[in-house]
């Protein structure tokens, strides 16, 4: 995976817009989006795409535009209407740099620079106009109302209240199983795959959502800022219900593994060696630290 970790930040800086009539806010943006992160979702993107037979190279405008998205999303959900959280990605978060209304607007711009990104006249070339025009949609439907920012809505509304696993379960799948879907559909678009391997994808992505999100409620119990680069316990300060809560560490263990042998099961239609490394990235987000 880390063969596409130089690739991932370089295309970042470069689709990052430099406008200095607005440095401050470039510079938020630049703050968050440039501060390290796992890379996960640019990851699965460019993985999807080799593991289709594509050249991974040719997905980058949509990886970055998915971790663009992502880095929107992360900066809202520190804000003090929302988790309140003072450090993110072993910094302090960008309202605490920048002031809650410059934070703001750098989630507002990185959203739509994904837009520009993912349909700009480079990820045309690179892949096609059709290929490009789906992308598009992928990422707003899985960002949007039904995906993203509606999963984030449900959390909120649910915090100080009990509830059912299936409920958080379902949550899970829309906050954060979501945006990894969109990754490795988007992948595949990249390549320009079939329907029967996109719904692969699909469901890869949705399993390994809900382990990413179990994983990353047990990190907020056991784990430490130093390691995590964000504050832990955070969930129990916001009474929020989480499979943490719910089940305990070794039952969401059990869950996350169950859940990660059955995307691996998904994988079989790209073939054992093309899959390899999507493989090995699922186990290593089951066993992730951080
Ligand atoms: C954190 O995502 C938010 C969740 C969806 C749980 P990551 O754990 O991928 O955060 P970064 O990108 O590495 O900072
Ligand atoms: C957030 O879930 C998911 C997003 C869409 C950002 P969390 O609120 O648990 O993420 P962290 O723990 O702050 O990274
Ligand atoms: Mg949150
Ligand atoms: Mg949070
Ligand atoms: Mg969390």
């Amino acid at each position: 995976m880390n063969e596409y970790s130089e690739m991932i930040e370089k295309a970042l800086d470069e689709f990052l817009i430099k406008d200095n009539d607005v440095k401050g806010l470039v510079d938020s943006m630049e703050y968050s989006l440039m501060a390290g992160g796992k890379r996960i979702r640019p990851k699965l993107v460019l993985e999807f795409c080799k593991a289709c037979g594509g050249n991974p190279e040719n997905a980058l405008s949509f990886a970055c535009a998915i971790e663009m998205i992502h880095t929107y999303s992360l900066i809202h959900d520190d804000l003090p209407c929302m988790d309140n959280d003072d450090m993110r990605r072993g910094r302090p978060s960008n309202h605490r740099a920048f002031g809650e209304d410059t934070a703001l607007l750098a989630g507002d711009a990185l959203l739509t620079l994904a837009f520009e990104t993912a349909l700009s006249e480079k990820a045309v070339k690179a892949t096609s106009a059709k290929a490009v025009a789906d992308a598009g949609r992928i990422l707003a439907s899985f960002a949007g109302v039904s995906g993203m920012v509606g999963g984030q809505f449900i959390d909120l509304s649910i915090e100080g209240k009990k509830v059912e696993a299936e409920t958080l379960e379902k949550m899970y799948g829309k906050k954060t199983g979501a945006l990894l879907k969109a990754s490795c559909v988007l992948g595949c678009i990249a390549a320009g795959a079939d329907d029967e391997k996109l719904k692969a994808a699909e469901e890869f992505g949705g399993k390994i959502g809900l382990v990413f999100q179990i994983i990353d409620d047990v990190l907020d119990v056991v784990s430490t800022p130093e390691v995590l680069g964000k504050p832990i316990l955070s969930d129990e300060e916001n009474e929020k219900t989480t499979f943490m809560s719910i089940y305990g560490e070794e039952k969401c263990r059990q869950i996350a593994k169950k859940l990660t042998d059955d995307a691996v099961k998904a994988l079989d239609i790209f073939g054992k060696d093309e899959s390899a490394e999507l493989r090995e990235l699922a186990i290593n987000l089951l066993n992730r630290n951080k």
